[in-house]
């Protein structure tokens, strides 16, 4: 239950381009983005809604509209190769950022800076981070997220790998996570096999 595979062509395509290696930074923050658009679409399936109307040129018609508040979360500083997309989806959005980084040597994630909005009881929580490798991050962004109260929080991210997968189920059993694939392992330096590679540096051009 913890793991919602978003299995379309669209997505996969996109995948493919962001595992090549050749492709460079320009071209990689396109496609995170397209991919993004529809891996947030699919995260967003189950937002409430609630039913109303609204008046064409040639009538009333039935309008079922969204009823409830969506806060989307980037986790620095990966995470913001996603955020134009669910913004595109949702401009009403409110924006909180966490910021992890991970020991190069340990793998550890330690917080180094975190801005949530208020009310996220309420509120349908994305969190938005493409790699979930051991998981570290998106459990302590999660421990995060519950002690400012969200109660429904979604991750989505571009590539798990099944540590990761395992580490948030067994932490946060209630939380799904959207991924178009779970990879093989980590390797010895705890990046995902076959993966992607180090997703910021591809993002950013700082390999
Ligand atoms: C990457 C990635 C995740 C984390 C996943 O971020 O964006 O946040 O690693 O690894 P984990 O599941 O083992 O915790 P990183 O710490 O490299 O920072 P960056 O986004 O600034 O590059
Ligand atoms: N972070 C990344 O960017 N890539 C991985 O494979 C693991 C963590």
């Amino acid at each position: 239950m913890a793991v919602h595979l978003v299995d379309h062509p669209l997505v996969h395509d996109a995948l493919a381009i962001l595992r090549d290696k050749r492709t460079a930074p320009d071209e990689f923050r396109r496609v995170a983005t397209r991919i993004s658009v529809l891996l947030a679409t699919e995260a967003l399936r189950d937002v409430p809604m609630a039913a109303g109307a609204v008046e064409t040129p040639l009538g009333p018609a039935d309008a079922r509209r969204m009823a409830s508040e969506v806060v989307v979360v980037p986790v620095l500083r990966a995470g913001l190769g996603m955020l134009d997309a669910v913004l595109a989806l949702v401009p009403s959005a409110r924006v909180g950022y966490i910021g992890l980084q991970r020991d190069e040597r340990t793998a550890v994630a330690s917080q180094y800076y975190s801005k949530l909005p208020d009310g996220l009881g309420n509120a349908y929580v994305l969190m938005i981070d493409p790699m979930l490798a051991t998981g570290g991050s998106a459990s302590a962004a999660i421990d995060l997220l519950r002690r400012a109260g969200a109660r429904r929080v979604r991750i989505v991210c571009i590539v798990a790998a099944p540590e990761g997968v395992a580490f948030v189920e067994r932490d946060h059993p209630d939380v799904v996570i959207y991924t178009p694939v779970v990879d093989s392992h980590l390797n010895a330096q705890k990046y995902i096999v076959p993966g992607l590679g180090d997703f910021g540096d591809r993002l950013y051009g700082t390999l």
